[in-house]
C-alpha cells in the first residue's frame, strides 16, 4: 500500500502536494517523493517519512506535478527505489502504488532494448513500457502501456512536454478524483483532498483519468470517454482518513479481501511464493508471538494436512529454552512487523542451532527480514490498529501457499488437487467478504453476548482451536473481557467447572473432521447452562439444535474455513469492544510492536 496524490492548476503545486500526501502517510512511510513540472521536470525523493523530504525540498516551481509515499513491496526502501521512477530520456515521470505482476519479464525485454534501470521496483517496468510507446502523447502511451501490464496499481504520470496534465489510471488499487473551480486533483484516498475540495469521483477498475486545470476525462482502457456524476463527500478530515469506518481496527478488518488478493498476486499459478525453496525440508518449526503465534498453530495444521510433513509450533520467548533436539528443521518466523524482540531473538537461535530460517512479516526491510535467510512479505498494506487483524488473515495466506509449495515439491499433492486447492485459495476474498456483508447480524451477536459478560470462553479443534485462541487474544485486548481459549476436548478435563449461566462460550464448529465431536463438545457446554455462540457453516441444519446461536460462515472446504472464521471473530471483538465504549485502536498497556524482551 502508497499513498499518491496528482495536482494539476493555477496554484504553486508542492505546497498542495505536500499536504496531501501528509494526510495518506497511514498508507506507507518508508520513502517519499514528488515531481512537478515548471519549465522542466523536477524530480526530488529520498528514504524516510515525508517530513524528511519535505525538510532538504528546494522551492519547486509548477503548477502540475504528483508527489507519493511509499510501503514497500518490492526493492528495499532506500531512495533509489522510492517513487517518482523516470524514463531514460528523463521526462516522464511515473508514481504507482500496487504490485506490476510480470515485471521481471517487462524489465527483461525493455533491457534487451537499451533501457537502463537504476532500481529494483516493479514500477520501473512501467515508466520505460509507457516510454517505449511515447510518441507525443501520454495518455495514448499510457493505454498502450497499461495493455502490456499484469497485475493492481493506482498510477500517476506527467511528462515534461506536457505541462498542465496529470495522467491517472486504476486497477485494483484506488484512486479518485477532486473536482475544484481551475484546479483538479488524484489521490489514493480522499483525506488528501478534502481540504481543497468536497466534490469527488472514483475511478474504477481498468480506467484512466486525465486531469487539467480546466477538466476531468475518465475513459476506460480501450480510450471510450465515461460519464461519472462527482459526488459530495460529507465527512470530516478525521473520519476520512479511517476512509468513513469509526476506527482504524474496523477498515483494516475489511480489508481482508484486498489484503487475501494481495498477498496471492502472482503467486499462485507456478507457487513462486518469494523464493522459498522446500528442498530438503523434512519437517517445520514455526515461532512467533502474540497474534502471530496463532498464526503459527494454524500453520502447523496446515502444513501436516497438505504437506504431511511434521511440523510444530513454539512461542518465541520460549524457543530458547527447549535445548536438545537434534533435528535441523526449517524455522518460519513469524511477524507482521518485523521487529518483535522476542522473534528476533528467535531467528538467532535457529541459526546458532544451524537451522535456515525463513521469515513471514509484513514490513519490508524490518530486522527480522535482516537476520533471515529468506522473507516471504504479506502484502496487508499498513497496519494501524494495536490489534492485528488483516495481517493475520495475509498470514495464514501465506502458509497456505507455503503447504502447497511443499506439497507439490514432495509430491503429496497430485495435480488435480493441487490446482483444486489453488482455485479454494482464490476464492478467499470472496469468502472474508461474505462475512463482512453480514456485520450487521454480527453487532447484533456482540450485543447479545459481549455487553455485559464478565469472562467468555472460546473453543475449538484442529486448526480452529488456534482461531478460537486468536478470537479469545483480541477480545482481551481491546473490550478487556478476560477470556479464555480451549481445545474443545480439554474442558471436561477441568474448565467446565468454570462455566455458568453468565459464562458465554463461542464455539468454532465448522465441518471438518471434528464436527461430530465438536457437537458433542458444545452438548456438554450447554447442559451447564453456559449460553452458546457457534461459528458454523452456511446450510448446517444440525447445529442450530444445540446451540443458542450460529453465525453461518460460507460453505468451503474445511482446511480454509480459520479464514473466514477469523474474520467473523475479529468483528465479533471489535463490536463488543465498541459497545463498552473501550478505545478499540489504543488498547490500554499495549504497543503495536513489541521491541523488548
Ligand atoms: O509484529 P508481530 O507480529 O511480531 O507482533 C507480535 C505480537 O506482539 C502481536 O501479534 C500482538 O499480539 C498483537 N497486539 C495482537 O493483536
Amino acid at each position: 500500500m502508497c499513498g499518491i496524490v496528482g495536482y494539476a492548476g493555477r496554484r504553486d503545486a508542492l505546497p498542495i502536494l505536500l499536504d496531501g500526501l501528509k494526510r495518506l502517510e497511514y498508507r506507507g512511510y518508508d520513502s517519499a517523493g514528488v515531481a512537478i513540472v515548471g519549465s522542466a521536470l523536477q524530480v526530488m525523493k529520498d528514504k524516510g517519512f515525508i517530513a524528511n523530504l519535505e525538510a532538504q525540498l528546494p522551492p519547486l516551481k509548477g503548477s502540475t506535478g504528483f508527489a507519493h509515499t511509499r510501503w514497500a513491496t518490492h526493492g528495499a526502501p532506500s531512495k533509489v527505489n522510492a517513487h517518482p521512477h523516470v524514463d531514460c530520456t528523463g521526462k516522464i515521470a511515473l508514481a504507482h502504488n500496487g504490485i506490476i505482476e510480470n515485471y521481471a519479464s517487462l524489465r527483461e525485454k525493455l533491457q534487451a532494448r537499451g533501457h537502463t534501470f537504476v532500481s529494483q521496483t516493479d514500477t520501473e517496468s512501467l515508466v520505460h513500457l509507457i516510454e517505449s510507446y511515447y510518441d507525443g502523447d501520454l495518455e495514448a502511451a499510457t493505454r498502450k502501456a497499461l495493455g502490456d501490464v499484469r497485475g493492481s496499481y493506482a498510477i500517476l504520470a506527467v511528462h515534461a512536454d506536457e505541462p498542465g496534465k496529470v495522467i491517472g489510471a486504476r486497477n485494483e488499487s484506488p484512486l479518485v478524483v477532486g473536482i475544484g473551480p481551475d484546479e483538479n486533483f488524484l489521490a489514493s484516498d480522499v483525506p488528501a483532498l478534502l481540504r481543497y475540495t468536497d466534490r469527488v469521483a472514483y475511478v474504477m477498475d481498468r480506467e484512466m483519468v486525465v486531469i487539467t486545470p480546466k477538466g476531468v476525462t475518465i475513459k476506460d482502457l480501450e480510450g471510450h470517454v465515461v460519464q461519472r456524476e462527482p459526488q459530495r463527500i460529507t465527512w470530516s478530515l478525521e473520519d476520512a482518513e479511517k476512509g468513513g469506518f469509526e476506527h482504524f481496527m474496523l477498515k483494516e478488518i475489511h480489508e481482508a479481501p484486498q489484503a487475501i488478493h494481495e498477498t496471492l498476486l502472482g503467486r499462485l499459478a507456478n507457487l513462486e511464493v518469494d523464493g522459498f525453496l522446500s528442498e530438503g525440508v523434512t519437517s517445520v518449526k514455526l515461532v512467533a508471538c502474540g497474534t502471530s503465534y496463532h498464526a503459527a498453530l494454524v500453520g502447523k495444521y496446515v502444513i501436516e494436512e497438505i504437506a504431511r510433513i511434521p511440523a510444530s509450533a513454539e512461542l518465541a520467548s520460549e524457543y530458547r529454552y527447549s535445548q536438545g533436539a537434534t533435528e535441523r528443521p526449517l524455522v518460519l518466523l513469524l511477524s507482521q512487523s518485523g521487529e518483535t524482540a522476542d522473534t528476533l531473538g528467535a531467528a538467532r537461535e535457529a541459526h546458532r542451532r544451524g537451522c535456515k530460517t525463513l521469515a513471514i512479516c509484513n514490513v519490508i526491510g524490518s530486522s527480522l527480514s535482516r537476520e533471515v535467510d529468506k522473507t516471504i512479505y504479506t502484502r496487508a498494506g499498513i497496519e494501524i490498529g494495536v490489534a492485528a487483524t488483516k495481517t493475520f488473515i495475509a498470514q495464514l495466506v501465506v502458509l497456505y501457499l507455503i503447504a502447497l509449495k511443499l506439497g507439490q515439491d514432495r509430491g503429496t499433492l497430485g495435480y488435480d488437487e493441487l490446482d483444486r486447492l489453488k482455485d479454494q485459495l482464490r476464492s478467499l476474498p470472496r469468502a472474508a467478504q461474505y462475512v463482512l456483508n453480514k456485520a450487521d447480524e454480527i453487532r447484533s451477536l456482540a450485543q447479545k453476548y459481549g455487553a455485559e459478560a464478565k469472562d467468555m470462553f472460546y473453543i475449538g479443534r484442529h486448526a480452529n482451536y488456534p482461531v478460537a485462541m486468536e478470537g479469545a487474544l483480541k477480545i482481551k485486548e481491546i473490550s478487556y473481557i478476560h477470556a479464555e481459549a480451549y481445545a474443545a476436548g480439554e474442558l471436561k478435563h477441568g474448565p467446565l467447572a468454570l462455566l455458568t449461566p453468565s459464562t458465554p462460550v463461542i464455539a468454532v464448529v465448522a465441518q471438518d473432521p471434528t464436527y461430530e465431536k465438536m457437537r458433542s463438545n458444545v452438548g456438554e457446554v450447554s447442559a451447564r447452562g453456559s449460553p452458546v455462540l457457534a461459528i458454523g457453516t452456511e446450510g448446517d441444519k444440525e447445529l442450530p439444535k444445540f446451540v443458542d446461536d450460529v453465525f453461518e460462515i460460507p460453505s468451503l472446504p474445511w482446511i480454509f474455513s480459520p479464514v473466514p472464521v477469523s474474520v467473523a471473530l475479529q468483528l465479533f471483538a471489535y463490536e463488543a469492544a465498541r459497545i463498552r465504549n473501550c478505545p478499540i485502536d489504543k488498547p490500554r498497556n499495549l504497543a503495536k510492536s513489541v521491541t523488548v524482551e
